[in-house]
């Protein structure tokens, strides 16, 4: 394959942001709707903890190069949560990782199911759930990087462009992961490629669905993804996934922001 999984795990380095100008944001502070995305890709960035337990327990755990990545893809994630709380924190907003925790663990009965649902899911289905979990990741990605890029070109700011860039650089990798992940084991096998398409067209939803408020998901879709500019990451997307083998023609993306980015921004 060609994503280098021990050079990955050997070159992760923490994101750098103290170096930053962080007073920029009390001489310019961000505005009110900027951060409020902000806000919700923190609490995405430090629920990736959630994920990884839920993948835990799927036959992703037993692939040497899948539980590798994954650990250190989770570390990175954290890192990108801590940095967004230190500028929503410039702002008076407080997201603690730990209170992400406790608000997490307090959802209750439905989400403590969720891993063993998963679980009996997944080992129905055996290796071929590790398709679905590349793929699924490499939308999730796909659609992070997107929402940064998108976050960045709608606020100018020196600072918060580079911190953006910074996170960016790491996204891109896991992009890189994922989809390669994805392809090979998508490439001839129409079980995978079957079961990939009915898990997304069923299951998914767009990231940050499930962690905030229905009215933010929408918010945040609406704010970052309508408008020309928008519409063409939302399409890069859905064209992205639909050249993965047997995935052509779905367009969840687009069909997500559709039905859900309908409120003014
Ligand atoms: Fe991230
Ligand atoms: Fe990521």
């Amino acid at each position: 394959m060609a994503f280098d999984i021990d050079r990955y795990a050997r070159e992760s380095q923490a994101l750098r942001w103290e170096d930053l100008d962080l007073d920029a944001f009390r001489r310019d502070p961000l505005p009110p709707e900027t951060l409020r995305v902000l806000r919700y890709m923190c609490d995405v960035e430090f629920h990736t903890v959630c994920y990884l337990r839920d993948m835990l327990v799927t036959p992703s755990r037993r692939d040497g190069e899948v539980s590798t990545f994954m650990t250190i893809w989770n570390r990175e994630e954290f890192w990108h949560g801590e940095a967004l709380s230190r500028v929503l924190a410039l702002h008076g907003i407080t997201i603690e990782f730990d209170e992400v925790k406790a608000r997490r663990i307090k959802v209750g009965w439905r989400d403590r199911l969720a891993p063993v649902r998963q679980s009996v899911l997944s080992n129905i289905v055996g290796k071929d759930f590790i398709a679905v979990h590349m793929t699924w990741g490499a939308l999730n990605e796909w659609s992070t990087a997107a929402g940064y890029k998108r976050l960045a070109a709608l606020t100018p700011h020196p600072v918060l462009e580079t911190l953006l860039r910074r996170i960016a650089a790491q996204e891109s990798k896991h992009i890189a992961f994922y989809t390669t992940q994805a392809r090979a084991r998508l490439e001839g096998n129409v079980k995978a490629q079957r079961l990939v398409r009915l898990a997304l067209r069923t299951a998914w939803e767009p990231v940050g669905s499930g962690i905030s408020r229905e009215e933010d998901v929408d918010f945040v879709l609406s704010h970052l993804f309508s408008g020309p500019d928008g519409r063409k990451e939302v399409e890069a997307i859905d064209r992205h996934l639909s050249r993965l083998p047997g995935l052509d023609g779905l367009r969840l993306v687009s069909d997500a922001v559709d039905a859900r980015g309908r409120v003014a921004a």
